[in-house]
């Protein structure tokens, strides 16, 4: 069985195919940008892409992902050091204290704009409802999610 995370093929051992897929990428890729609050489904802080869909890394088995294209919050960062528009709009808008839960909302926040490149407000509260902040009050998130769709739709 292969799974592509970030673009790179992993050839899974049968051993492994019921492995969670929050913990097999923070404990054998060391991608630990995907973090593990809840782990039963609840908090949205293991959120991933998998084809382009928010989903919750804790809830999924390895087999569950198979020959699927996994997106972790590494995989959206550009290498050159700089953030994605998202990422530097949370930045910007304040909308990180901690930093616990920033990962998933920003990829539930990719999901939402690659679906809705102009969202209303309640389309990003809907969209980032399933992720948990226990810092910042929200507000400074959806400003962030907002402006990043206007500075990615430019
Ligand atoms: S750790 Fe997966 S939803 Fe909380
Ligand atoms: S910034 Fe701390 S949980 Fe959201």
């Amino acid at each position: 069985m292969k799974l592509n995370i970030n673009g790179t093929e992993h050839e899974i051992p049968e051993v492994l195919q019921d492995k969670k897929l929050a913990a097999y990428l923070r404990e054998d890729l060391m991608l630990t940008g995907t973090k593990i609050g809840c782990d039963i489904g609840v908090c949205g802080s293991c959120t991933v892409l998998v084809n382009n869909k928010a989903l919750r890394s804790c809830k999924l088995k390895l087999k569950d992902v198979a020959e699927k294209q996994v997106i972790t919050i590494e995989g959206i960062t550009p290498k050159d050091g700089t953030l994605h528009p998202i990422q530097q709009a949370f930045v910007d808008c304040g909308a990180i204290q901690c930093g616990f839960c920033t990962p998933g909302m920003v990829l539930s926040a990719w999901a939402l704009l690659h679906e809705t490149p102009h969202p209303s407000r309640q389309q990003v509260r809907n969209a980032l409802k399933g992720n948990l902040c226990r810092c910042t009050g929200y507000q400074q998130i959806i400003d962030a999610v907002m402006q990043a769709a206007e500075v990615m739709r430019d």
